[in-house]
């Protein structure tokens, strides 16, 4: 989910109390505790930003950000998937012949859906349009596959399936997550300070992207996906799939024979989630 870095991550598990307790844990239980954990620190962004009480944040430069490459065994980038965050990676239940969207969000999205069911109901709550509120859905899912550069991966997974406006939306809402726009109602997130240093100024492909879209008729698409993204954690919402069935089947174009069978441009990043463990 974008906003949780390595550190984050990090802090997060030494809250729980270590490995013991966390093996301990169902997955909801974890799924809830992650939950709190990052209710709290959007609580402490939120007051840091207006000045509240407490020390001031201290957020890591470029540098240590770069340091930390070599503490890890696997690279920021890498999907969801496809590392485990304490101990070996566990057997995934198998997918049925014809997968739905539904089945990947059930079988194999658990690790971002939290975040998306979160930032979809927060975007209904706000009247958004049914595309607005898909975009929302999806636009982090693709996570499960790959973190780096997720939003023109994710636009490219879900660009044969959905409307030209959802897939923009979930392009840019990447590049967007860089810039303030606080006429909207976006602010920059302290996450992104932890996550890529205090320093950090977006490459130029991102800064020539966001030039783009500045100026494009439909700013406003991604621009309401990262409104929409980061207050997604709400105490005591806890929002349903099936909330959004409706708005899949009016706005997702599920291919008969399943997603990573329909021989779409797109099919075998499905396949790839659908059996991360194929070796080649
Ligand atoms: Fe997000
Ligand atoms: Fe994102």
């Amino acid at each position: 989910m974008s906003g949780f870095s390595e550190i984050d991550r990090r802090t997060f598990f030494a809250g729980l109390g270590g490995a013991a307790v966390l093996a301990a844990m169902s997955s909801e239980a974890k799924a809830d505790a992650l939950e709190d954990f990052l209710m709290q620190q959007l609580n402490e962004g939120v007051a840091a930003s207006q000045g509240g009480s407490g020390a001031k944040k201290k957020f890591p430069t470029m540098a240590d950000v770069e340091a930390q490459i070599e503490t890890r065994p696997t690279r920021r980038g890498v999907g969801n998937l496809f590392v485990s965050n304490s101990g070996n990676v566990k057997k995934l239940p198998p997918m049925p012949a014809k997968p739905t969207l539904i089945d990947f969000f059930n079988l194999r999205f658990a690790q971002t859906s939290n975040h998306v069911l979160q930032s979809a109901n927060r975007a209904v709550q706000n009247h958004m349009t049914e595309e607005i509120v898909l975009a929302c859905l999806l636009h982090d899912t693709v996570h499960a596959l790959i973190k780096v550069d997720h939003g023109w991966w994710g636009a490219q997974l879900y660009e044969p399936y959905v409307s030209e406006k959802v897939s923009f939306a979930i392009r840019h809402h990447q590049t967007l997550r860089f810039y303030e726009d606080t006429a909207a109602g976006y602010i920059y997130p302290d996450l992104y300070r932890n996550m890529f240093g205090e320093d950090y100024k977006p490459e130029p492909y991102i800064e020539a992207n966001y030039k783009f879209v500045r100026n494009h008729k439909w700013y406003m698409e991604p621009r309401l996906v990262t409104v929409n993204d980061l207050y997604a954690f709400e105490p005591g919402v806890n929002p349903k799939l099936e909330q959004f069935v409706d708005i899949i089947g009016r706005n997702f174009k599920q291919p008969k024979e399943g997603l990573g069978f329909d021989n779409s441009p797109v099919a075998h990043m499905w396949r790839s989630m659908a059996m991360p463990d194929h070796p080649l």
